[in-house]
């Protein structure tokens, strides 16, 4: 099976779940949780080397007072609940968005998970919290600018690989996959640089009930894909280039 370097997920359809099973939103974001924590043993497992999770967006803090506590809430708790798997299983923790947006003993927490994990180098999973690619793009934007400013970089030099370099995901590769759940067909405002030439797969199942049966009907799907980066068949093939890139 193909099984891509970087998977990235934008986790969706845990208010649709609950809805469904008549319990309260909250209700499906824990059952949400509990997916998170079997997909990243079975990413592992498999050899996955980056993860990506939308977890929460920039637009996310819109949403009642309650559900964004609890929100929170989870996401502390899972933090504290997958400390040992991380460690255990060789998991780098890393964090993309406006973190200090979070609640102080939030970003504490997770100040501390990464440090704790900094060291692990059989997964990276990276967080995607108080996320927005336009708001990642535009804090980019505000670096690169304040560097030319001050003389230490000249505008002209800058090309996609400065660009890359002061995003939230530098030196994390682009992602390979990004998978949506839930039946939306939209990529909302997550990575907008980085998935440039990713597959994209989107399936019906709500994230509650994404398992491991989904995800390899997912691997199975982009090993049939053929990807060509901007190339011909033939170039992808070996006839004219070796390397896409
Ligand atoms: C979308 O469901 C999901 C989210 C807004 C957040 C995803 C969060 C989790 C899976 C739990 C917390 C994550 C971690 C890593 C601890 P939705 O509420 O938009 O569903 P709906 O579209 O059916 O209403």
């Amino acid at each position: 099976m193909a099984i891509p370097r970087h998977l990235a997920i934008i986790m969706d359809g845990n208010g649709r779940w609950a809805e469904n099973h008549h319990l309260p939103r909250v209700s499906g974001h824990r059952r949400g949780v509990e997916t998170v924590q079997s997909i990243v043993r079975s990413c592992r497992e498999l050899g996955i080397g980056y993860l990506t999770l939308y977890a929460f967006s920039s637009e996310n803090w819109g949403r009642p007072e309650e559900e964004v506590g609890a929100l929170m809430g989870l996401l502390g708790q899972f933090l504290k609940s997958e400390m040992e798997t991380m460690l255990t299983r060789g998991i780098r923790l890393r964090v993309i968005g406006e973190i200090r947006r979070l609640p102080a003993p939030i970003g504490q927490v997770l100040e501390e998970a990464v440090a704790r994990t900094a060291e692990n180098d059989r997964m990276v999973l990276t967080l995607a919290l108080s996320y927005g690619a336009r708001n990642e793009l535009v804090r980019a934007a505000r670096a690169l600018a304040a560097r030319v400013a001050s003389g230490e970089l000249a505008a002209d030099s800058i090309d996609d690989e400065t660009f890359a370099s002061v995003l939230d995901t530098a030196e994390i590769p682009d992602p390979d996959l990004l998978i949506r759940t839930s039946g939306e067909m939209r990529i909302s405002n997550f990575l907008l640089w980085q998935l440039a030439y990713t597959e994209l797969y989107f399936t019906e199942t709500l994230w509650p009930d994404f398992d491991d049966e989904q995800l390899q009907l997912a691997l199975k799907e982009y090993g049939r894909r053929q990807r060509r980066f901007g190339l011909t068949a033939a170039q992808i093939h070996g006839k004219d280039r070796e390397d896409p890139h």
